[in-house]
Formats: C-alpha cells, sequence, structure tokens
C-alpha cells in the first residue's frame, strides 16, 4: 500500500484551495515531479510555484504522460466546472485513484456519477485557513471504502489542519454553515470591534483588537479552562463586562443570532447540494 510520501498526485483545479494543497504537498517534502496540475487559468501565484518548484501545470487531461496514474487526486475546481473538467479522457486516467472533492454541495452520489469511480471517492469539506495549514476539515466516507483509502485521505487532509469525520453525509451542511463560512463570522466581530474601536477615538484599533483575539485565544487554548469558565472569569458581578452581556448574552441576543444565520447558511448548503 502506498503511503503519501511515495503516491503521485493529480490537483483538478488550482485556484485559491486548490494552491493551498500544493504548498502543503511541497512543504511536506513531496517531490514535485510526483504532483500534476490540471488548470485552465495560471494565476501569477500559480506561475510562482511552477517556476521556483519546477512542478507541472497542463490545461487538458490529454497533456498528462501517457502512463500516468495518480494515487490520489484533489477535485478543486468550483462545483459549476465540474462536469466539464471531468473529461472522457481524466475519467479514464483516475478510474483507479482515491479521489478527494473538497466542492462545496458536490454529493457523493453526484461525484461517484461524474467521475464513473465508484468504491474510491471521498467528500470533504474545509475552510479558508488550509493556505496556512490552520483549517478545519471534515471528511465523509461513503459505505464500502476500504481502510487504507480512509487513512490515506486522511493523512492528505491533515496536510492543511485539523480533520474531523462525518457520520453521515448530511452533517457535511451542518459543517458547511458553521466552520466553512466560520472564518466570514469571525471577520465579521473583528470588523465590528475595530470600527466601535476607531469611532471611540482609540488609536491602533486593528492591532489591539486582533491581539484581543490572539490572546483570548491562546489563554482557551492553554488548555487550563474552558470557555464559559474564562467568559465567567472576566465578569464580575456588576461590572462592565455583565453590563455588555446583559445585551449580548440576551434571550435576543448573539446565541439566538449566531442559531439563526447558521440555520439559513445550512438551509442554503441544502439548496445548493446537487445529486
Ligand atoms: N473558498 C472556500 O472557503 C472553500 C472552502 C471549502 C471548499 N471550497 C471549494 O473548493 C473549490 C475551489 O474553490 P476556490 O475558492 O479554490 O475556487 P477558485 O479559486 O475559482 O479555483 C478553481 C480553479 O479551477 C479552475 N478550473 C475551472 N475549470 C477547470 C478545468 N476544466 N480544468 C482545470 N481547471 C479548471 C478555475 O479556473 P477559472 O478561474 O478560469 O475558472 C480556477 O482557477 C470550490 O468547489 C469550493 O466549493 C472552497
Amino acid at each position: 500500500m502506498k503511503s503519501l510520501k511515495n503516491s503521485k498526485f493529480l490537483i483538478l483545479g488550482a485556484g485559491n484551495m486548490g494552491i493551498a494543497f500544493i504548498k502543503a504537498l511541497l512543504q511536506n517534502k513531496i517531490l514535485a515531479s510526483k504532483i500534476f496540475i490540471l488548470e485552465k487559468r495560471i494565476s501569477p501565484e500559480l506561475k510562482k510555484i511552477k517556476l521556483k518548484k519546477k512542478i507541472k501545470v497542463l490545461k487538458q487531461a490529454s497533456r498528462l504522460p501517457k502512463n500516468f496514474r495518480p494515487d490520489i487526486v484533489l477535485l478543486a475546481v468550483k462545483p459549476n466546472q465540474l462536469d466539464s473538467a471531468v473529461s472522457k479522457e481524466l475519467i479514464n486516467i483516475i478510474s483507479d485513484s482515491l479521489i478527494i472533492s473538497i466542492i462545496a454541495g458536490k454529493k457523493i452520489s453526484a461525484l461517484k456519477k461524474i467521475t464513473r469511480n465508484k468504491n474510491k471517492s471521498v467528500r470533504a469539506m474545509t475552510n479558508t485557513p488550509v493556505s496556512l495549514g490552520m483549517g478545519t476539515s471534515i471528511l465523509y466516507f461513503d459505505k464500502g471504502i476500504k481502510e487504507r483509502y480512509k487513512n490515506l485521505a486522511r493523512e492528505f487532509l491533515a496536510l492543511v489542519g485539523q480533520v474531523n469525520e462525518a457520520k453521515n453525509e448530511k452533517a457535511i451542511d451542518s459543517f458547511t454553515a458553521i466552520y466553512g463560512s466560520g472564518p466570514a463570522y469571525i471577520y465579521l466581530i473583528i470588523e465590528s470591534l475595530i470600527k466601535i474601536s476607531s469611532r471611540a477615538g482609540l488609536k491602533n484599533s486593528e492591532n489591539m483588537v486582533i491581539q484581543t483575539f490572539l490572546g483570548s485565544l491562546l489563554l482557551l487554548m492553554s488548555g487550563n479552562s474552558d470557555a464559559k469558565t474564562l467568559r465567567e472569569n472576566v465578569t464580575s458581578k456588576g461590572g462592565t463586562t455583565q453590563a455588555a452581556l446583559s445585551i449580548l448574552n440576551s434571550q435576543n441576543g448573539l446565541p439566538k443570532l449566531l442559531g439563526r444565520a447558521i440555520e439559513k447558511a445550512k438551509k442554503r448548503s441544502i439548496e445548493l447540494s446537487r445529486d
């Protein structure tokens, strides 16, 4: 059985997400000669990687070497691009590969149909911090996929961060709503605090907000207390934090608002999913 280190890779679509995986492979000492990229449009970033690492970027599957059979294929084109991206030629080339899709809304049934690869297709979802190796990802394994391929998929996703597993495919919609879109919720809170701080006339607001987030997170990750305890520690009776939390944590406050927002995102994820 091949390990990640001696596998050959094909990345279909080297946009934001595809490039994050390509960089992670190279950083993890996978030889550039083992990575092939299929990409229609070569962005300046991809061009830089291509020149520096001598990695092969091709526009069509017909340009791949005759006997090239990748062990792992990453599908990272946009959902509406998948059908046309998986040509007949490509279907033959990837018939025996482990196929990992991070394409939002593409169900495993659709993936199997499009790629004609029945036993080794895996659905995954992730988020933008993958570009720093700090992504949060989830994998969904269909019935029948062998343990060794599951392990290979786990290992591949672990290159870009933390890996979790979905008990059923529906869980992907919840994951997408909470963690796929999650970075946007965090940035909105950061943006709002920066605006409030600047309006209050404080200089260096952006740095102060970022430092407050970072410090709070590191405190939480130092492992001595959970979020609830840390929040309670800041909230002295009759103090300023309690005054603010009486609004934020009220019946229609932040938890309820986030719940509603995420429910709407999940509904949209379900609507966008196609068989
Ligand atoms: N961004 C996120 O937060 C996130 C999170 C999790 C999952 N995803 C999923 O990841 C996938 C990629 O997202 P992204 O943000 O990386 O998109 P992206 O930047 O648009 O990257 C997709 C790339 O694939 C190229 N492409 C299109 N058709 C192709 C073909 N036939 N052959 C080869 N390459 C082709 C596109 O070229 P053109 O630009 O010329 O079309 C583009 O450069 C999406 O399906 C998305 O749902 C995204």
